[in-house]
């Protein structure tokens, strides 16, 4: 069952009660987001690589709360965004409305936009505005294929390895190296040493950035190979 909670800084989240584990961290789910994905992953892409535009992959859509802040980037920042995302278990609509995002970050027709990300239609890409286009695939990152060097930022945002290992053994990692672009950059919340070493043995190189309110650091990997 999904229970909407609500976290530190005032935004909901969703908390899984047969994992006992919240889609996003409970001293801020929007904080975490800006933190994590959008300052240490895609602002820092764009301005290393004065990018005008981004292919972005995501792992756990979710409750679409950064693809959102996403979204808000593109528009703000006037850069091209392809968002790819993977989700096993949409979440159905009558809970994701009830999510309060829409509420606290003010952009461009930000309600509309909520309702755009979330009511389309799965596994087709989707031009949300002219900025930003979304896929939404519904599938397992184990299953999926993926395109070698196809993407330039990747979210990785799966539920915590001790809830959910499966979704940080190093084979799915290694498929994601796989698709990543060379000088791309891979960011997740998780700052677990296996982890690092994995993404190290992958030919990463890795960063320990400073972590969201209540995490002393988080992980940045960036695709080095040539
Ligand atoms: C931490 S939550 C994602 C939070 C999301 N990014 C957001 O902003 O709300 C992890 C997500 O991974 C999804 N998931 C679980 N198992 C999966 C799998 N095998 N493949 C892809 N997604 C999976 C869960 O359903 C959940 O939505």
């Amino acid at each position: 069952m999904l229970n909407l909670i609500k976290t530190s800084d005032g935004s909901n989240s969703l908390l899984n009660t047969e994992l006992n584990e919240t889609y996003h961290s409970t001293h801020g789910a929007l904080q975490e987001s800006n933190h994590v994905f959008i300052k240490n992953g895609l602002q820092f892409f764009v301005e290393k690589n004065k990018a005008s535009s981004v292919s972005i992959f995501e792992v756990g859509f979710g409750t679409g709360l950064n693809a959102l802040l996403a979204l808000k980037f593109s528009l703000e920042n006037r850069v091209k965004i392809n968002y790819v995302s993977i989700e096993a278990f949409p979440i159905e609509w009558e809970l994701l409305s009830q999510l309060n995002y829409a509420d606290l970050i003010s952009f461009e027709n930000e309600k509309t936009n909520f309702e755009k990300i979330h009511q389309c239609d799965w596994d087709k890409k989707i031009e949300i505005n002219e900025f930003f286009s979304l896929t939404k695939i519904k599938e397992t990152v184990q299953s999926i294929e993926l395109t070698p060097e196809n993407f330039d930022v990747i979210f990785f945002d799966a539920f915590a390895p001790s809830k959910q290992p499966e979704m940080w053994e190093k084979s799915v990692l290694q498929k994601i190296v796989w698709t990543m672009k060379v000088e791309s950059v891979f960011v997740t919340y998780c700052a677990k040493g296996q982890l690092k070493r994995d993404l190290k043995s992958l030919g990463m190189m890795i960063e320990s950035p400073p972590g969201p309110p209540g995490k002393r650091e988080m992980v940045r990997a960036v695709n080095g190979r040539h």
